[in-house]
């Protein structure tokens, strides 16, 4: 009897360790993927950063950059810096490659990360193209972090109930519907 027992409670503790385990190897190797890789069309990137108001003065950051467009036009058209941040490792390596080729490696950097845990606080604009639950998400990350008066701008999803500063809605050069949102941080953290 007493025996079978000490069974039973080896083969719980052996149970919880094992679920113990799991969950870390889950939480520490997938990072969550918040939004498939989509590129959005040169022509867009262009109206994104033009409603940013991009200058030389600014620091733009892409969360979820895929292979680095946003920032590649920000630095090349404006001479800003830029900082892409993404999940998948090609996509990382894709964007270095075209910041070489655009020669612009000097203004801009690409870190592989996941972006709910990147710290934000030098950006002046940051450009979104990824879904409505991740940029709920990301909302106390962005009003907690991001100096007042810095822009956000996303390309297609919105912000829940906060308000954009502007909308910019028009057809691209394929003739597809598209619909900018631009937000400027105003110090108040948005849970
Ligand atoms: C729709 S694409 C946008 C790419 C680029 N910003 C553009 O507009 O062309 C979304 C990108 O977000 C990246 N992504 C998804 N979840 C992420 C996460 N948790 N952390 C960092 N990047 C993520 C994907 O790998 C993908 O490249």
């Amino acid at each position: 009897m007493h025996t079978i027992r000490r069974r039973r409670l080896a083969f719980a503790a052996l149970t919880m360790a094992a679920a113990i385990c799991c969950t870390t190897i889950r939480s520490s190797a997938q990072r969550p993927t918040l939004a498939p890789y989509i590129p959005t069309p040169q022509d867009v990137v262009d109206r994104m950063l033009t409603l940013a108001e991009v200058s030389s003065k600014d620091i733009v950051y892409d969360l979820g950059c895929g292979d680095g467009r946003v920032v590649i036009t920000a630095a090349k058209k404006y001479g800003a810096r830029g900082v892409g941040i993404d999940i998948d490792k090609d996509r990382i390596d894709e964007s270095r490659r075209n910041a070489r080729e655009a020669g612009v490696s000097s203004l801009v950097r690409f870190e592989r990360g996941d972006i709910l845990e990147a710290n934000v606080s030098e950006a002046t604009v940051v450009t979104l193209y990824l879904v409505s639950s991740a940029n709920l998400k990301l909302r106390p990350i962005l009003t907690k972090q991001l100096p007042a008066g810095a822009r956000i701008v996303s390309h297609t999803f919105g912000m829940g109930d906060w308000q954009p500063d502007k909308v910019d809605k028009f057809a691209d050069g394929r003739g597809d519907q598209r619909v900018l949102y631009l937000w400027r941080a105003d110090g108040k953290v948005r849970p």
